[in-house]
């Protein structure tokens, strides 16, 4: 994703229970402009960009080796050769390229990259095939929307997985869907019916629950399916479909560690009563999430670590991440969380209101959800006046919630409040009162040491360890 997808989001993501992380699309002629060079200090390759010197890209290369096949590079291009070329820089230091085919933004289309690929599968193919052709050893793969024209997306498909791509993503929404509106996920059946090649579903996955719903809806399609080998094929496909959440784990990437875990519990057998019985999995046995603050904090202690000083991105993830309210952690004294921050942290609450259709969903994640602490008021004024606590109260008709101002500013002791007139990472950091960390790392790193965090040497190993860790991030 633009703007979150770099190294410490995608570090996140993987010790938060990701398989598998996406680069933010970079144009195929920026790409192949950029000399490569070996970073021994932070251990990552960097592909720097000749104009500006800075460091346009980077991968971990003990984190995201190729070997691990953990990382894709996702690009975006309009024409075979430019995307051969930008290919060949990137191409030792990745296991596989994705080449973006569902931006709908203006940038994308006037350029004929992104969703007007769409428009033009001619060319669409003839990059695939040359990159395919070229690049034997890189798993090469495409990220499609549906065609306005829902059906015609069938055959749009079929001409794709015939040209050796190894999987493809289907964001379930067309290029003129706005991002509110609902992923048409009742045309996953459809598109696993003749799909030949791995299917990543995409649009509207937010958690376990999303899974869910999209896995009964494949099974629910299969019941009256008289061809036995058909049903068998489907339900071994039904198993093997993979889910990319976007907006949702950036509200809390602890949703991957769920899904996989409600994926290993739900998937057994290739009969469809029994399958359905899965689904209903027992959930107080999922790991439960990690409460957002705590992998923010992750994420900026990677930035500072990975990022060169206010790169623009970091706050951008960070106000994407951290709910406004979320108050600032007691400068040198540690807090545990109590039971009402998780319920206010957690991205649950407004992950279940996004799937609920409430709520815009344009602006940030953490504004565009139902705020669960003005939700909590609005219980106690209702307890007031009804005289009945929350737990037997039944409110049949709600009074329309009031107009929400515009811009509501954070408060300033929140992180939100401290973190936004922030100019530097070290502000940033005194945001999460990791100012002293982010003076320990710099000294460290000043005599080329690797990433100090208690006795920590790598980022490699904190990552290792912040995965191990349970609930509780840092
Ligand atoms: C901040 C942000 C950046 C994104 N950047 C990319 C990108 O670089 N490449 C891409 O294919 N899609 C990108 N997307 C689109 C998402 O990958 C995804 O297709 C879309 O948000 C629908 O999934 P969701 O409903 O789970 O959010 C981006 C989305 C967001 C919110």
């Amino acid at each position: 994703m633009v703007r979150v997808g770099t190294l410490p989001f995608r570090m996140v993501a993987l010790a938060s229970g990701a398989d598998c992380c996406y680069g933010p699309e970079e144009i195929d002629r920026k790409v192949a402009t950029w000399t490569r060079t070996l970073n021994s200090t932070l251990k990552t390759v960097d592909f720097v960009n000749p104009k500006s010197s800075a460091v346009d890209f980077r991968i971990h290369s003990i984190v995201e080796a190729p070997s691990k096949r953990n990382f894709v590079f996702q690009m975006g291009t309009s024409d075979p050769e430019w995307a051969v070329k930008a290919a060949r820089v990137i191409q030792h230091d990745v296991s596989a390229i994705d080449i973006n085919c569902g931006c709908p933004k203006h940038f994308s289309v006037s350029g004929g990259m992104g969703a007007a690929l769409l428009e033009d599968p001619d060319r669409l193919v003839s990059i695939l095939t040359a990159l395919v052709q070229n690049f034997p050893h890189l798993a090469i793969t495409c990220k499609i929307r549906l065609l306005p024209n829902i059906p015609s997306s069938i055959p749009l498909f079929l001409r794709l997985q015939s040209t050796g791509v190894r999987a493809i993503t289907v964001h379930f929404r067309t290029r003129y869907d706005r991002p509110s509106t609902k992923a048409h996920w009742d045309m996953v059946s459809e598109i696993l019916r003749v799909a030949r090649v791995p299917v990543i579903v995409n649009g509207d996955i937010y958690g376990w629950e999303s899974v869910q719903t999209v896995k009964r809806t494949l099974l629910e399609s299969l019941r009256d399916e008289r061809d036995d080998a058909v049903r068998k094929e489907m339900l071994d496909k039904i198993n093997r479909l993979s889910f990319m959440p976007a907006r949702g784990a950036i509200s809390n990437p602890s949703i991957f560690r769920q899904i996989r875990a409600y994926l290993d519990a739900s998937t057994r057998s290739r009969d469809i009563e029994f399958e359905t019985a899965m689904l209903d999995v027992d959930t107080p046995r999922l790991p439960p999430l990690t409460p957002v603050v705590d992998l923010a904090r992750l994420y900026v202690r990677l930035a500072a670590y990975f990022e060169h000083p206010g790169h623009p991105p970091v706050k951008y993830t960070l106000g994407q991440m951290v709910p406004p309210h979320a108050p600032r952690i007691g400068k040198g004294k540690p807090r545990s969380p109590s039971a009402g921050d998780k319920e206010n942290y957690d991205s649950s609450d407004r992950t279940s209101a996004a799937r609920s259709g409430s709520g815009s969903r344009l602006g940030p994640a953490w504004a565009s959800f139902d705020n669960p602490v003005q939700v909590q008021e609005h219980e106690g004024v209702l307890r007031e006046i009804s005289g009945n606590d929350a737990a037997t109260m039944t409110v049949t008709s709600p009074p329309p919630p009031a107009p929400a101002p515009a811009t509501k500013a954070a408060p300033k002791e929140t992180i939100c409040g401290l973190m936004y007139p922030a100019k530097s990472m070290r502000e940033v950091c005194a945001a999460f009162d990791d100012d002293e960390w982010y003076d320990r790392m710099v000294e460290g790193r000043q005599q080329g040491q690797g990433l100090h965090d208690g006795g920590i040497e790598s980022a490699g190993e904190l990552v290792e360890r912040i995965s191990q860790l349970g609930e509780r991030g840092l």
